[in-house]
């Protein structure tokens, strides 16, 4: 077969697909063995809980295995069902997807096409922008505030008639920054009926205290809450996401959804870890204590990025790429912001104690000899 095609060849059919970039993920732990000869690695790139996954959620997918050979159930029924209890909503209410990825690509698909406007914040979670220019839609990137908060305000502003979607991530990834449910509600004041604001809740778990049961105390017709078990519940691998939603809403993006989009492992595994919350819950608690320790050791550092509220921080330097470097050659994988247009900022997933520990002794010692060449 020929290698010679180019992509713009390929894409004549759909002409913003040649413009796509894809997105990057974390760099994985296999890849930099490799690179560097090293035999471990910590990688704190990707917000994955390091605590791992409920062993109740582990007995679930062994017990599970063997009926791989048959489909799932293509509607989650059991799962959907207990969400829909766990939130205290209709099962209609809940739309089921292969991580909240594949949720808000569906609402956006579902929504949104050429001609119309997706507005999102200019640091909010990248897969906004991504999911509108797959979608073909135009994506309103709006300038944050005060440089790392969404500027609400602004996004209200920006809505049109062409506007169909607005994506608020509370915590925002990668700036760590949320909004209270005051400040949401208050915008969703001002939108009309017809627009559908997503406000994704993927570090719901560790702002929990703060937002309360957002699912309630939100309303407007268009609103979608999606969450994740990627994060708290520690099942990055399995791919399980939803929103909570008006029926209507949730009715029509499953007609975009694909049959068996969430395989059978996942979602017993999801079943089991929603079973499991003290367990969640008291992982969460040491990760917020552990993002505290890190905070408070970059900023001794005078490295801090400001304050985060998801399961990672942020470490500000103007030779951040040099230190990105140098922990990678420690075995340490960090996220840069660079694709963000954030070049001074590296993001640190907030790892087990000890591997945080040597994080910081490791970043101690770049530090200090980056200091020493000037
Ligand atoms: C803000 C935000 N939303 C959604 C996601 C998607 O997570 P998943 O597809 O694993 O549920 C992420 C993952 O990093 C995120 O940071």
């Amino acid at each position: 077969m020929g290698k010679m095609m180019t992509i713009d060849w390929l894409a004549r059919a759909v002409p913003q697909a040649g413009r796509l970039y894809p997105y990057v993920p974390g760099k994985p732990v296999e890849t930099l063995l490799q690179e560097k000869g090293l035999d471990r690695a910590i990688k704190l790139a990707s917000n994955e809980n390091p605590y791992g996954p409920s062993p109740k959620a582990i007995a679930a997918i062994k017990k599970t295995a063997p009926e791989v050979n048959r489909h799932p159930d293509g509607d989650a029924t059991l799962l959907k069902t207990a969400l829909a209890d766990f939130h205290a909503v209709d099962t209609d209410q809940v739309l089921i997807g292969n991580g909240s990825n594949e949720v808000l690509e569906l609402l956006i698909r579902t929504f949104a096409g050429p001609g119309d406007e997706i507005i999102y914040a200019q640091l909010g979670f990248i897969v906004y922008a991504l999911a509108t220019q797959a979608a073909g839609a135009t994506g309103i990137a709006v300038p944050e505030a005060d440089g790392l908060t969404h500027d609400l305000d602004a996004m209200a502003a920006a809505v049109t008639d062409k506007t169909k979607v607005v994506c608020i991530a509370n915590p925002n990834n990668p700036t760590g920054t949320l909004h209270r449910n005051e400040s949401i509600q208050a915008f969703l004041d001002k939108l009309p009926r017809n627009v559908i604001t997503i406000v994704d809740e993927a570090y719901y778990e560790f702002v929990a205290d703060q937002l309360g049961d957002s699912v309630h105390n939100l309303s407007h017709p268009g609103l979608v809450i999606s969450r994740t078990f990627s994060k708290a519940y520690g099942l990055a691998g399995c791919r399980v996401g939803y929103a909570v939603a008006n029926p209507d809403i949730v009715g029509l993006a499953n007609r975009f959804r694909e049959p068996f989009n969430l395989n059978l492992l996942a979602q017993s595994a999801a079943l089991a870890a929603l079973d499991d919350r003290d367990w969640v819950m008291a992982h969460v608690a040491e990760t917020i204590t552990e993002r505290e320790r890190l905070e408070a050791a970059l900023r001794s550092m005078d490295m801090s990025g400001g304050h985060s509220f998801g399961n990672f921080v942020l470490l500000r330097h103007s030779q951040s790429s040099e230190i990105l470097q140098r922990l990678e050659n420690h075995g340490i994988i960090p996220r840069p912001l660079a694709p963000y247009g954030m070049a001074d900022y590296l993001r640190i997933s907030v790892g087990l104690p000890e591997e945080n520990t040597e994080f910081l002794s490791v970043l101690e010692d770049i530090v200090h000899k980056l200091g020493r060449c000037g």
